[in-house]
């Protein structure tokens, strides 16, 4: 039995001072065009719309919103860059432009993650962390294979680039899904237009801006703002050869379906479920550390998010008690604050989905938790919660919640889990806690899932591939894997 502890009082007796981040030196214009021939123009189609703080609810820019004509100009910057200059450009040449990027996004790192919590509502130790240095570490990493594509690719007699790469990205991680895209898209020799999610678009344009002080040729990389009506006339331009693609599960299947026989080059990275599991020999405190880095990590705005917990039946009691106690220790506020450990939801739709969700499994006969912690009075907020008395039929343990939402379940054997951990549509990511490598080996390799962490979570390196099965997508990205799509082989 656990021993019943008395509640922590965290917040009234152990406050930190306010940390925050200045973001003085952050510069941002009140409104963006779009990025084409590495220049900010007005769109065609004379729309613009707010992006904004979701922590605030305050303003920051107006961005263009691109219709099919701006696309379509795009795609054709994009298509005329290839034939000119981009194919035609020693591959060595190539990758001296993405080293540059990359040096300049390391210069700008501290703007980047500011910009990043601000327009995201991501903690800053994160995007400081975390999302900038990884970014310019996926160019780093592609810079160096643009020239070494047949090693890349031994045995094959001819690796060519495909032309234009039509690119959509979420809010999650926008800087870095930016630099997941274009950074092998570009080594492999080919241009591209990419489109931020309408939450999220400012990094991307900081980024514009650094591709356009890194000298890269105009029309290699271009940058539309807009929402999905701008993502479908990307993915259905004729001139786009290849579509790349991170976000729901909904639109991956629209996008599959509208490029069903065109013979387009596709990448879907899409939703998520997964299961973290924490056998009984497992070292506790770490596997709980593991579980709040696996689900509130980013406010559990993460398609690999270890969304959900199976705990052996033996310390079931300890883990859910030390976890309860760790809880009541994050810090939920101001993401620029350097102690937060829990920013702002993104935007007020997905807080709508989270406390939908919610709602539905209290309807449905699950336990909720939650801290004890306050939430600032204006932005979009979310407490880490956390349910027990759940099964594998409820809908909070079978559909991607998005957000800093934890179900937990019990298991007695090892095949019970693996069981339970597949009965999933998604299969993108798992995490397995354990002291013994053989159960590491067993439990992993019989996990359908593209990523599985083993005594850690969450953990990222360029040189890595990602991507799931079934509804989590198709392809993977990062590493060699993440080259190619981007190349044809034959
Ligand atoms: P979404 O899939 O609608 O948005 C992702 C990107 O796709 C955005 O850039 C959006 O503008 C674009 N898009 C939307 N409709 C499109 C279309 N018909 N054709 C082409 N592009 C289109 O995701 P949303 O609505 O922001 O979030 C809904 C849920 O999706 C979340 O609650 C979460 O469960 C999941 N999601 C998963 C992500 C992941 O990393 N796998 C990222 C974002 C959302
Ligand atoms: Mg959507």
């Amino acid at each position: 039995m656990a021993k019943k502890s008395k509640p922590l009082d965290f917040h009234s007796k152990w406050r930190y001072a306010p940390a925050p981040e200045s973001s003085d030196h952050v510069e941002l214009k009140t409104s963006y065009g779009l990025f084409i021939n590495n220049e900010f123009t007005e769109p065609l189609s004379g729309k613009y719309f707010e992006t904004i703080n979701p922590a605030r609810e305050t303003k920051l820019a107006d961005i263009a919103e691109a219709n099919q004509a701006d696309v379509d100009r795009a795609v054709k910057a994009a298509r005329k860059a290839y034939d000119d200059v981009w194919s035609k450009m020693p591959a060595s040449e190539r990758g001296k432009y993405i080293y540059r990027i990359a040096r300049i996004m390391q210069e700008r790192a501290r703007e980047l993650a500011v910009i990043e919590s601000m327009n995201g509502g991501k903690p800053i130790r994160e995007s400081r962390d975390v999302d900038v240095p990884l970014a310019a570490a996926h160019f780093f990493y592609y810079a160096g294979w643009a020239d070494k594509l047949e090693y890349a690719f031994p045995g094959k007699p001819e690796v060519r680039s495909i032309g234009v790469a039509g690119q959509i990205i979420p809010w999650n991680f926008p800087l870095l899904m930016a630099a997941w895209k274009i950074a092998p898209a570009l080594a492999a020799g080919n241009t591209v237009v990419l489109k931020p999610a309408e939450t999220t678009p400012l990094t991307a344009l900081k980024l514009a801006e650094i591709i356009r002080d890194a000298d890269l040729p105009p029309g290699v990389v271009n940058i539309v703002t807009g929402a999905g009506a701008t993502g479908a006339a990307i993915v259905n331009h004729p001139g786009v050869d290849k579509v790349a693609f991170t976000g729901s599960t909904e639109v991956g299947k629209i996008i599959q379906k509208a490029l069903a026989g065109t013979g387009k080059k596709y990448t879907l990275e899409l939703g998520g479920k997964a299961a973290n599991i924490i056998f009984a020999d497992a070292t506790i405190d770490q596997a709980v550390e593991g579980i709040v880095n696996g689900i509130f990590f980013n406010q559990g705005h993460v398609c690999c998010a270890g969304s959900r917990l199976f705990v052996q039946e033996p310390v079931a009691d300890l883990v859910i008690r030390k976890l309860k106690d760790r809880m009541e220790t994050l810090i939920i506020g101001d993401p620029l604050d350097k102690n937060t450990d829990i920013g702002a939801i993104n935007s007020k739709e997905q807080l709508g989905k989270i406390k939908r969700l919610v709602k539905i499994g209290i309807d449905e006969g699950g336990t909720c938790y939650q801290p004890s912690c306050s939430l600032p009075s204006k932005g979009f907020w979310y407490r880490p919660t956390l349910f027990t008395d759940v099964t594998q039929a409820s809908r909070i343990v079978q559909e991607e919640i998005f957000g800093p939402v934890l179900s937990i379940q019990t298991f007695r054997t090892v095949e019970e889990v693996i069981e339970k951990a597949n009965n999933i549509p998604y299969g993108l990511s798992g995490g397995v806690w354990t002291d013994k490598g053989s159960k590491i080996f067993k439990v992993s390799s019989k996990l359908r899932a593209g990523v599985v962490w083993a005594n850690t979570y969450n953990k990222f390196d360029p040189t890595s591939p990602f991507g799931g099965y079934k509804e989590s997508g198709m392809g993977r990205e990062g590493g060699l894997h993440g080259l190619s799509p981007y190349v044809n082989l034959n």
